[in-house]
C-alpha cells in the first residue's frame, strides 16, 4: 500500500550541495516526489516539527540550526515510503549508527548535522506533512 513521508534536506545538506544526491537516491529507490519546496523555516514551524524534543539538551541548538538557512522539504510517496526513506537515511548518528551506503553514513559526521530528516511512523508523517504542507 502506498504511503507518504515527510523528508527534510536540512540546512547542512543544502549548504553542502547534497539536494540532488538525496533526491537521486529517493528516486532510484523507486519512491516518488509528491511535493518539494526550498524555504527557510521560521521558529514556530521548527518548534512544531521538533515538539517531541522540547526540553532535551540539544533542543535549542536544533531549532537554531534548522532555522539557520534554507532547507528543502519534500513529501515522498510510495510503497513502504516511511521505512524505505529511513533505510536510505541511515541511523541518527552518522558515525555510530548510520552505515556506509546510507545518506548519513556516506556524508555525515556529527549527530546534529545529519543532513536529512524522515518521519519515523505513519502518525508522525501525517503530523509533519500538515506542518510543512498544510494545503496538500
Ligand atoms: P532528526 O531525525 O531530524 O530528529 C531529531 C534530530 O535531533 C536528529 O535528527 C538530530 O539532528 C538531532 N539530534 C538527535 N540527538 C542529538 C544529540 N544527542 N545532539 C544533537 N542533536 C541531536
Amino acid at each position: 500500500m502506498s504511503e507518504r513521508t515527510l523528508v527534510l534536506v536540512k540546512p547542512d545538506g543544502v549548504e553542502r550541495g547534497l539536494v540532488g544526491e538525496v533526491i537521486a537516491r529517493i528516486e532510484r529507490k523507486g519512491l516518488k516526489l509528491a511535493a518539494l519546496e526550498l524555504r527557510t523555516a521560521d521558529r514556530a514551524t521548527a518548534e512544531q516539527h521538533y515538539a517531541e524534543h522540547d526540553g532535551k539538551s540539544f533542543y535549542n541548538d536544533l531549532v537554531d540550526f534548522i532555522t539557520g538557512g534554507p532547507l528543502v522539504a519534500l513529501v515522498v510517496e510510495g510503497t513502504r515510503a516511511i521505512p524505505a526513506f529511513r533505510q536510505l537515511a541511515g541511523g541518527t548518528d552518522p558515525v555510530e549508527k548510520a552505515t556506509p551506503g546510507t545518506i548519513r553514513g556516506d556524508f555525515g559526521i556529527e549527530v546534529q548535522y545529519n543532513l536529512v530528516h524522515g518521519s519515523d511512523s505513519a502518525e508522525s508523517a501525517e503530523r509533519e506533512i500538515k506542518i510543512w504542507f498544510p494545503n496538500l
